[in-house]
């Protein structure tokens, strides 16, 4: 979903400027909690980009959503220090209790799964962030209680 009328306002505060696409990816995103594949064909036209330009940045980045995320989403740490620290485990407990895979959205909409590579937070791992809130020392069984309370 996305406003077209502001979308060209966001296309036309970056264009012109070198390296203009990821800002305005990042503002799409900022706006619309999503970039969608309908966007782009204006993006690419205002930059001078072909489709599959930006279609290649919009996919290579793990931050850009292309899909409407879920009401609450699950960001779980799978750099190297979190995954050392037990990170899998709270992987397998979140997909299942979910019932999706990494990057997936329940069918409701109630819940995104998605991984996100270093919260900062590698000295108390294993760490996610739950509706933008951080959580580190992490069990599966803490992990599934902040999940359940945030769908609540
Ligand atoms: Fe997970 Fe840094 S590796 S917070």
């Amino acid at each position: 979903p996305f406003d077209a009328e502001r979308l060209n306002e966001i296309i036309a505060a970056h264009a012109g400027k070198p390296g203009a696409l990821l800002p305005i990816l990042h503002d799409v995103q900022a706006e619309f909690g999503m970039v969608d594949d309908a966007a782009v064909p204006a993006i690419a036209a205002a930059l001078n980009l072909s489709r599959a330009d930006v279609h290649g940045v919009l996919t290579f980045y793990h931050d850009f959503r292309r899909l409407p995320a879920g009401r609450t989403v699950v960001k779980l740490c799978s750099a190297e220090a979190c995954q050392a620290a037990g990170g899998r485990a709270l992987q397998a407990a979140a997909k299942d209790l979910l019932g999706v895979p990494m990057k997936g959205t329940t069918g409701d909409g109630a819940a995104t799964l998605e991984p996100v590579y270093c919260l900062g937070l590698c000295s108390v791992a294993p760490a996610a962030m739950v509706d933008g809130r951080i959580h580190g020392r992490l069990t599966a069984d803490r992990l599934t209680a902040i999940i359940e309370e945030a769908m609540r």
